[in-house]
């Protein structure tokens, strides 16, 4: 484990700083290529599969995952936002960028970092299944189980989070810490 008394994330002029490695790099990367193969073999190889990377937050998670799948797909991303610069969601979820890609009839794959709430999850499930996708699924890095009315249960989940605030591996505090290579906490 790298020690968090010294690296670039530290320099920054922030208040708050990373405390303690949750997750490192190296269990990170084993866990993402099990997920990978578990993915691979779930989905019938000559059907269209499209990956949807929720942004920002997924961007890391997203692009590492999708190197490790063995099998042809299409990537996109969607944006919503929950949060502003706080560490608890606000509630409002909006919608600020549509995939351009079509989804009626594919296999839609919805990549998040971390379920919190479910709030995000819950609009967007309802957004996506709006638009008939052949099937609708949500992998996500991290799941801190706090969410009682989940509409789309995640059938990949990376570690089953602590409830605490989380940053690194494309998770931010206000926009600082997404290029952590581990998951650490506040
Ligand atoms: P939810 O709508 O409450 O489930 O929150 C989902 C979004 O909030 C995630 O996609 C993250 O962007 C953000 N979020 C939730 N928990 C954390 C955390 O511990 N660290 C960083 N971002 C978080
Ligand atoms: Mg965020």
């Amino acid at each position: 484990m790298p020690e968090l008394t010294e690296g670039h994330w530290l320099t920054q002029a922030v208040e708050t700083e990373p405390k303690r490695i949750v997750y490192s790099a190296e269990a990170i990367h084993s866990r993402v290529h099990e997920i990978a193969r578990e993915i691979t073999s779930y989905y019938p190889p000559d059907e269209d599969l499209l990956v949807l990377g929720l942004l920002k937050g997924s961007f890391i998670f997203l692009s590492d995952l999708v190197r490790a799948i063995n099998r042809p797909l299409h990537v996109d991303f969607i944006v919503a936002s929950s949060y502003g610069a706080g560490t608890t969601t606000s509630g409002n979820v909006k919608l600020l960028y549509d995939p351009m890609a079509p989804i009626a009839g594919r296999h839609v794959l919805l990549v998040e970092d971390i379920v919190d709430s479910g709030n995000t999850i819950n609009r967007l499930a309802e957004a996506l299944g709006n638009r008939d996708p052949a099937s609708l699924e949500l992998c996500a890095l991290l799941h801190k189980h706090l969410a009682t009315d989940l509409t789309l249960e995640p059938r990949w989940v990376g570690f089953d989070a602590p409830p605490e605030f989380l940053v690194g591996y494309g998770l931010d505090h206000a926009e600082d810490f997404r290029h952590l290579p581990f998951v650490a906490s506040l």
